[in-house]
């Protein structure tokens, strides 16, 4: 059964580059953290229109998306020959303990549950493996206020404006590793965290 954020994205496909427009600067520095690491075994969650795909340089990457829209725009920009699959991130259908790395581009804010989300991740990500979560995060100060105000149109849009990484149970589960801040002062950051166990 295709969710609301599913049919969203399955409407939205062809209007998405204009959002990776303005995404694709805070996505290099991504790929630079990814890219110097150990060769190994990526998933990427959510992958939209895989306008990003080429710019993984040396893993073997598995990426997965609920829109069959945002998939098929993927499949043409996928020049590393990435396994496509359509598959909810909120259950997996991979054994356990199976990827190094795991990437999470402006989709733990997108998907209905980020708690199964995450506990999917914990589950099928290798001990001490590593999450990449690229994101918007509500600063603990008066600008909040903003994403507050924002929040009737961010629903319209399938996602969540007021987001705290801090509110997940499962994010407990891993160890933050590195911050880095991106664009807009600190309120789009790059979190890398490792399995704790
Ligand atoms: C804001 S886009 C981000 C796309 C891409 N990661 C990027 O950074 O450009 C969010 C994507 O997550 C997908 N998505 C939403 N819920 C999902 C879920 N439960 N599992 C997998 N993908 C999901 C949407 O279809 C959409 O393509």
């Amino acid at each position: 059964m295709k969710t609301p954020t599913t049919n969203f994205y399955n409407n939205f496909s062809l209007l998405y580059p204009l959002v990776d427009l303005f995404l694709k600067p805070q996505k290099k520095r991504l790929f630079d953290e990814v890219n110097n690491l150990p060769e190994g075994k990526l998933l990427e969650i959510g992958v939209g229109n895989g306008a990003h795909l080429p710019q993984y340089k040396k893993h073997s990457v598995v990426a997965i998306d609920t829109s069959g829209a945002m998939l098929s725009l993927a499949k043409k920009n996928n020049l590393i020959n990435a396994e496509l699959l359509e598959m909810s991130g909120e259950s997996l259908e991979f054994n356990d303990q199976v990827f190094d790395y795991i990437v999470l581009s402006h989709v733990l804010a997108v998907v209905d549950n980020g708690e199964h989300l995450l506990e999917e991740v914990h589950r099928v990500l290798k001990p001490k493996g590593k999450v990449f979560i690229l994101n918007h995060f509500t600063p603990n100060n008066w600008l909040s206020l903003i994403d507050r105000g924002f929040e009737p149109i961010a629903r319209l849009f399938r996602f969540k404006s007021v987001f705290y990484i801090r509110n997940f149970a499962a994010i407990k589960r891993f160890t933050l590793h590195k911050e880095i801040n991106l664009a807009l002062g600190s309120y789009f950051k790059l979190l890398i965290y490792r399995k704790n166990d």
